[in-house]
């Protein structure tokens, strides 16, 4: 990264999709208590708002919901446009909301085609369309990072978690093409499997699962915030394990 223009830390500007609850809304709330420009993605409106004024309460410099669906082509552009006009030019673009597919998972040869569509469609395309409009601008400004989450079942071969385990697989490698291609303009591009969470994500499922053996949303988020400030930590290219990462201290 040799000119990269990366604001302070209250300067900077983040999108964050799927941010309206789970680690998403995790990762919002870290970044506002840090003054940070918050552009929060998520379809419901409603509930995208309610941690718009959460994060406004937590410290955030601003804050704006944009309800929309990344696995929606046209929406694309306006979440790229509001993002830009409203909070300013993104400096970090975290790649966070994504689908299962309809619960219970099932077995591939049984998973309509629609499904595994939809998949790859939240999950890659969303993320490759937004990189392409944001990241596009980001490493015109000479410095940025985007991140990508992914999961386990992106390298272990899940019975039943075929769909996903495909796209996040795909959008693991978006993120080492991303940062291959784009390093030398400043921008710093690496996936991150957050470990299993107690979310809604994870209670749909596997429900029944013990509360008490998943990690807590806020400290993943706080293990993410620390990668995306320290290159060190988070390479450009890296696929990390938040579980397995460095002690967190703050
Ligand atoms: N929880 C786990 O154990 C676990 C494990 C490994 C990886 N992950 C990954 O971690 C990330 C966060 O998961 P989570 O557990 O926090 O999930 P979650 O609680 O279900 O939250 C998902 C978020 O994404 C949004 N979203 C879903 N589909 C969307 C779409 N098409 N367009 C825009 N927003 C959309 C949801 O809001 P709306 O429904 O309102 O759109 C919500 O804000 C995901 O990438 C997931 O694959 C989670």
């Amino acid at each position: 990264m040799t000119n990269h223009h990366y604001p302070t830390k209250s300067e900077r500007n983040v999108l964050i999709t799927g941010a309206s609850r789970g680690l998403g809304r995790a990762l919002a709330l870290a970044y506002a208590a840090r003054g940070a420009g918050l552009a929060l993605v998520a379809r419901d409106a409603p509930a995208v708002e309610a941690v718009v004024r959460e994060a406004r309460a937590a410290g955030a410099r601003l804050a704006h919901a944009i309800a929309a669906d990344v696995g929606e082509k046209e929406a694309i552009h306006r979440i790229a446009a509001e993002a830009q006009a409203v909070v300013g030019s993104i400096d970090v673009l975290v790649h966070n909301a994504s689908t299962l597919g309809p619960s219970p998972l099932a077995l591939l040869l049984d998973t309509e085609c629609e499904d595994f569509q939809r998949a790859i469609e939240v999950n890659v395309l969303g993320p490759f369309r937004l990189t392409k409009v944001i990241g596009a601008a980001t490493a015109l400004r000479g410095g940025g990072v985007i991140v990508h989450v992914s999961s386990d079942a992106a390298v272990e071969a899940y019975p039943r978690w075929g769909a996903y385990g495909v796209s996040k697989a795909a959008l693991d490698h978006l993120a080492r093409l991303v940062d291959a291609e784009l390093a030398d303009a400043g921008v710093r591009s690496f996936a991150i499997d957050p470990g299993e969470m107690d979310t809604a994500m994870h209670r749909e499922a596997v429900p029944g699962a013990d509360p008490d053996t998943l990690a807590r949303p806020d400290d993943v988020a706080r293990r993410i915030v620390r990668a995306i400030e320290d290159p060190v930590l988070a390479p450009g290219g890296a696929r990390l394990v938040a579980t397995t990462m460095a002690e967190v201290v703050s």
